[in-house]
């Protein structure tokens, strides 16, 4: 069997372990590997598909970022894209293996509706994907936030500021939350659950009186500025596949200059950024990538197309790609309440 590899949108640590936990597979039981470079766009614009070899897929599990490169590729503009995805797939390759976030997973099962040959794979850091507890990229992401806090925890206490650190998190607050909570945040504010600005200097004024003399309060650069007080639209600028660059509205600044505004403290922002996507994988998501990698493979196998693995408890089960592909995970209440009770 040809079976293609491909990863789009944004790149997260731990796809190239998917890659090869999915290729290794696949050379051992003698089928070729095509990966196709930069996302959709290796299928929709010039094919870009090309063999790869056990010899490439030795020695990856620790690198970060995608060996085949990425892209946020806009399928419907110029209108056809997806139909020559249909073709691309149809005449090049006997299954095609997506590596994608909600997007990817949306235009994977538009393909698996329409008879493509086609598995997911669950990757996001933000790890909100519908009907999978583990996302390929997440346990960086939040190890890394989680190390960061640290970090900015000695300048807090010493200097007895408020230190605001803004973080990844398109719709939903996982990374913001496990991170909070790993780093021993002392507020978070995320989309799920919003917090008005008054409530934000409360809770500040609140830690003060009881002689807490610093604060480290994390934001998901997702949440909403209005709830905040502010006139700025969400609509800033956008992505290749139609959303909002999150990180370009400033959420973290925008606090901090609230807080600086009400007066009696000293604010410092850090926005994690890009950190938080890049360099090597932690082992959980090494792991993790290796499992619904080679999951994928399985399922290819069995002929078991418009399905992606995802992670239920401890294990990796199959789920129709259109389960993954039309619905959010948040973060749940009772998650939050924890977080909230060491605020
Ligand atoms: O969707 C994953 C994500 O990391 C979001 O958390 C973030 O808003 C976005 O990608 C950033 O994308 P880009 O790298 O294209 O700026």
């Amino acid at each position: 069997m040809r079976i293609g590899v491909l990863t789009a949108g944004g790149d997260a640590p731990g796809l190239n372990a998917a890659i090869r936990g999915l290729g290794q597979m696949a050379f051992r039981d003698g089928h070729q590997l095509v990966g196709v470079a930069n996302g959709w766009a290796g299928l929709a614009g010039d094919y870009s598909g090309r063999d790869l070899s056990h010899e490439e897929l030795a020695g990856i599990v620790g690198q970060g970022g995608t060996l085949l490169g990425t892209a946020r590729y806009n399928l419907d503009d110029p209108k056809g894209g997806r139909d020559r995805v249909l073709t691309a797939i149809d005449q090049h390759l006997d299954a095609l293996v997506a590596i994608g976030g909600d997007g990817t997973q949306r235009i994977a099962n538009w393909l698996a509706e329409r008879g493509a040959p086609v598995v997911g794979v669950p990757k996001t850091l933000d790890n909100d994907l519908h009907g999978t507890d583990y996302c390929i990229g997440f346990d960086t992401a939040v190890s890394i936030v989680a190390e960061s806090l640290d970090r900015l925890y000695t300048t807090a206490a010493s200097h007895h500021r408020v230190m605001i650190v803004e973080t990844m998190g398109r719709a939903t607050g996982w990374v913001a939350a496990m991170g909070g909570l790993a780093g021993g945040a002392d507020l978070i504010v995320i989309p799920e659950f919003p917090l008005t600005m008054e409530q934000i200097v409360e809770h500040l004024v609140k830690r003060r009186s009881s002689n807490n003399a610093f604060s480290i309060v994390v934001v998901a650069e997702g949440i909403n500025l209005e709830t905040l007080g502010s006139e700025q639209r969400d609509e800033v600028s956008t992505e290749g596949i139609g959303g909002v660059r999150l990180a370009t509205r400033g959420v973290g600044q925008f606090v901090a200059a609230r807080i600086d505004a009400h007066g009696g403290f000293e604010v410092r922002t850090t926005v994690l950024g890009h950190l938080q996507r890049g360099g090597s994988p932690t082992a959980y998501d090494r792991i993790w990538a290796t499992r619904v990698g080679a999951a994928a493979y399985d399922a290819v196998v069995a002929g078991k197309f418009g399905m992606i693995p995802v992670v239920q408890g401890s294990q990796v089960e199959l789920a129709p790609l259109s389960v993954v592909a039309n619905g959010q995970r948040k973060v749940p209440r009772e998650l939050y309440e924890l977080c909230s009770a060491f605020f």
